[in-house]
């Protein structure tokens, strides 16, 4: 049986948390907010709940998953040889979105690891999430609660979607704030690496370093080589079932976007048999208007935030409609655009340039 418990984010109760830590400290899995997306939480430091979370998530054991520490106390118990850099990161940007590589201590177990002497750690910010590692009194090892290759759950339904039942608990705090995963980045190389854009800009991780970061082609979503940098990254991300046709451009200005509309409208009439839905933004909407297609607005493209926080509801929304195809606008890769430009690669089918 699993049980659903809903919580105020700000301020959650206490004999909620206390309960689920006790699902933790007894091997369970738990099912928890963070500020970014959903989390499957299990005691790092037990080898058989871990592993647990692959099978639940149906998830390819050499996926490592991400750390959640709510101090740097617990930090030094996960890690060791923690480079200078890496505390002027912390300093900075924790509690909050971001994953820092760093070489693991023996108390981790490589099954957590997927056989990496490395782990990703991260504070998360959400006073649940917080809140409940420090109940439980380990550091929770925790990937996307969804389902292996699913968008990743950015309210409470979405874990009971692809969760109920097989896990003992999900906390409901309602929607996360960013919607987007968090920034994993590897100090351990020089120049650091991009390993995946998340809900803080790589930009203001560059101001903080004063280096550059390198991005390489799979964190803009786009090669697959490279790969052995990035463990699960190879992997088919964030895809709704509906096949989703990606629209990109080289530039977003007015003349850019006319174009991109004027191939959306193309492809839509491609496909005039069955629905069509349109992955549109607040400035391009009425476009499609007249068209019979099913739009559905991410947000304006003068706040990234907005859309990036609406993106995995709206995967999700495009197989709930029953559309035979979805066709998404681009977004410039500045900013948050690079962490929306990346999930929206990974999740098309297809991708056209204009
Ligand atoms: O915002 C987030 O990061 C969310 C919340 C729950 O904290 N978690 C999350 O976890 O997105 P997950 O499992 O969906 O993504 C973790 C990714 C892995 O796919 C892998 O690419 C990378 O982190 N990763 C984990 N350990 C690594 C390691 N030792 N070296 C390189 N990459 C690693
Ligand atoms: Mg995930």
């Amino acid at each position: 049986m699993t049980i659903v418990a809903r919580v105020d984010p700000l301020n959650p109760d206490e004999a909620v948390i206390e309960r689920a830590a006790d699902v933790i400290r007894r091997g369970g899995l738990v099912a928890f907010p963070t500020e970014t997306v959903y989390g499957l939480g299990a005691n790092a430091y037990n080898k058989s709940s871990v592993l647990r979370i692959f099978e639940v998530k149906q998830r390819p054991a050499d996926n490592p998953l991400i750390i959640h520490v709510d101090s740097l106390d617990m930090l030094h118990e996960v890690a060791r040889d923690i480079p200078e850099e890496a505390y002027k990161l912390m300093s900075k940007f924790w509690p909050g979105p971001l994953t820092l590589i760093l070489p693991k201590t023996e108390r981790v177990p490589y099954e957590a690891t997927g056989g990496l002497d490395t782990v990703a750690v991260r504070m998360p910010a959400h006073p649940v999430a917080l809140r409940l590692i420090s109940r439980s009194g380990v550091p929770i090892a925790a990937p996307s609660a969804n389902l292996s290759g699913r968008p990743s759950p950015t309210r409470g339904e979405h874990v009971v979607e692809d969760l109920y039942s097989k896990v003992e608990m999900i906390i409901d705090a309602g929607e996360t704030l960013y919607g987007v995963e968090s920034t994993i980045v590897n100090l351990l190389v020089k120049p650091p690496v991009l390993l995946r854009p998340g809900a803080y800009p790589v930009e203001e991780i560059e101001k903080v370093l004063g280096v550059r970061v390198h991005v390489p082609g799979f964190a803009r979503g786009l090669s697959e080589a490279e790969i052995a940098l990035a463990p699960g990254m190879r992997y088919r991300h964030y895809a709704p079932e509906t096949p989703l046709l990606l629209v990109e451009t080289g530039r977003y200005d007015e003349e850019g976007l006319t174009r991109l509309t004027r191939k959306v409208v193309e492809l839509a009439r491609e496909f005039g048999e069955g629905r069509v839905c349109v992955l549109a933004s607040q400035e391009t909407l009425a476009r499609y208007s007249g068209l019979g297609v099913e739009v559905l607005n991410l947000g304006s493209r003068s706040n990234l935030y907005e859309v990036a926080h609406n993106l995995f509801s709206a995967l999700r929304k495009i197989d709930e409609l029953g559309c035979r195809v979805a066709i998404a606008e681009g977004f410039p890769e500045q900013g948050l655009g690079l962490t929306i430009m990346n999930r929206l690669r990974k999740a098309s089918s297809r991708r056209f340039f204009t």
